[in-house]
């Protein structure tokens, strides 16, 4: 069996036609890469390859079963990336639909030079914001193909997720498969909002060290005091698979 028929294999069980999608907001898929001692970005930050070839052919496979990849304005100026479905197989990715870049960005600090607005590989980005956000930066944006949408914040100040999960949901966005791939603080809010259903983490047999970037609360006090040990979500149906050297867990979230 190929890698492509295995990950293939592996996956569409959880994107069937079965699967149960929600009423009034997107099905969420939490995805990031690991180390052994759980980091996911090196120290300051620094963008880390933790992921083999074959668990990279996993990932880009899982961005084809869902209509928008969402990242927070860090990973998009830390990492620059396309947010793309590629590693596929026979030119597959000229074909598909590809996935909606979709960022997390309340200040607009989102860099005119980024791939997603330059790089004519990609989709212009959705940029979710504040209601109060500078008008001249939202022009800027648009003008440089990005679409932003001004939404509600939530009781910590952060962009609120109910309301930018349901305005998703509905017309004209329809997003009913959201990919969430990070970074840390992004994680955080979804896990503790308690908003994730599918969890696939690929763990990479390396170690990172203590300074480096956690996703589930780290030395940058990404999170606030006390929260980390209020963000475990119950596991169900855990399963594993190892792909070239890593492992990658895969478990629905009850
Ligand atoms: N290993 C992996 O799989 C993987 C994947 C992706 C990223 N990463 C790493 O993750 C690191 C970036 O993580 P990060 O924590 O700095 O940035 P991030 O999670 O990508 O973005 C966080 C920012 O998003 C904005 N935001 C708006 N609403 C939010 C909300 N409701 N909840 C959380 N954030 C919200 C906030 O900025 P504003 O206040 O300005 O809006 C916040 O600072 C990078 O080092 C990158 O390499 C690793």
């Amino acid at each position: 069996m190929s890698i492509h028929e295995k990950v293939k294999s592996f996956l569409s069980p959880y994107y069937s036609k079965e699967t149960i999608l929600k009423d009034n907001r997107p099905f969420i898929t939490l995805t990031y890469a690991q180390s052994l001692d759980g980091k996911i970005s090196g120290k300051g930050g620094k963008q880390l390859r933790l992921s083999c070839e074959e668990s990279m052919i996993m990932t880009h496979r899982l961005r084809t079963y869902h209509d928008g990849i969402m990242v927070g304005i860090g990973t998009i100026i830390n990492d620059d990336p396309r947010l793309t479905a590629r590693l596929l197989e026979n030119g597959e990715e000229s074909k598909i639909n590809q996935p909606q870049p979709i960022i997390l960005d309340s200040e607009l600090r989102f860099p005119l030079s980024a791939k997603l607005l330059t790089s004519n590989e990609c989709k212009s980005p959705w940029i979710f914001t504040s209601q109060n956000c500078d008008d001249e930066k939202r022009k800027v944006l648009e003008q440089s193909g990005a679409k932003v949408i001004p939404i509600d914040s939530d009781q910590d100040g952060q962009l609120s997720l109910m309301h930018l999960l349901s305005i998703l949901h509905n017309q004209p966005f329809s997003i009913k498969h959201l990919m969430v791939e990070g970074g840390a603080r992004i994680i955080q809010s979804f896990l503790r909002n308690e908003l994730i259903d599918l969890l696939i983490i690929t763990i990479a047999p390396v170690f990172v060290g203590p300074e480096a970037v956690s996703a589930t609360g780290d030395n940058r006090k990404t999170i606030k005091e006390n929260e980390a040990e209020n963000i475990f979500p119950n596991l169900e149906s855990v399963k594993y698979e190892q792909l070239g050297k890593d492992i990658i867990m895969i478990a629905n979230i009850v």
